[in-house]
């Protein structure tokens, strides 16, 4: 009897292990962002853009753009995004701190510059303004930013 109960337990753990495996899987990663409905010019960008991300901002804001609750705000419908694109942009070229506020929750930290060209802070943002379902209608173009 005692036998028979630890392998229920076990079969439960695994159960349990396995099902926890697939939840992480239905996570929106980038990857999944369907690239065919952009512009030519814009798709360049963005491929461009992901591998900026993938190398300088990742390791804050993660894979899934949702950053850290209260330590990185999130780039994934984020609606600091959507109504500061210049603060954004300005941001990602110089760096940002002082308090903002992202879907409700305070952010008072600092992102240090990055040493982006303009060029590579507009593809970022081109990126970041079109994945994980944000749909931000916003071309940004390297001489954009330096206007900036
Ligand atoms: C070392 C961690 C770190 C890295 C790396 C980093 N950020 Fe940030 N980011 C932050 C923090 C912290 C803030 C909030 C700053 C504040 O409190 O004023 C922020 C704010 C932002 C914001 C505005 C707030 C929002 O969530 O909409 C954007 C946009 C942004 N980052 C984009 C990027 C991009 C793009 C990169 C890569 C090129 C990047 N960040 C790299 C930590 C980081």
């Amino acid at each position: 009897m005692i036998k028979a109960s630890k392998y229920i337990l076990l079969l439960v753990i695994i159960v349990s292990c396995n099902s926890k495996e697939k939840t992480t899987n239905s996570v929106d990663y980038p990857e999944k962002t369907s690239l065919t409905q952009f512009s030519p010019e814009l798709k360049k960008s963005m491929e461009r853009g992901k591998l900026v991300y993938d190398d300088m901002c990742i390791t804050c804001h993660m894979n899934n753009g949702k950053g850290v609750t209260k330590a990185f705000p999130p780039l994934a419908d984020s609606d600091y995004l959507r109504e500061n694109q210049n603060e954004s942009i300005l941001g990602i070229k110089n760096g940002m701190s002082g308090e903002i506020i992202v879907n409700d929750i305070t952010y008072n930290s600092v992102m240090t510059p990055l040493g982006l060209s303009n060029e590579e802070v507009a593809d970022v943002m081109n990126y970041i303004n079109n994945s994980w379902g944000n749909k931000i209608d916003n071309f940004v173009t390297s001489e954009k930013v330096s206007e900036l």
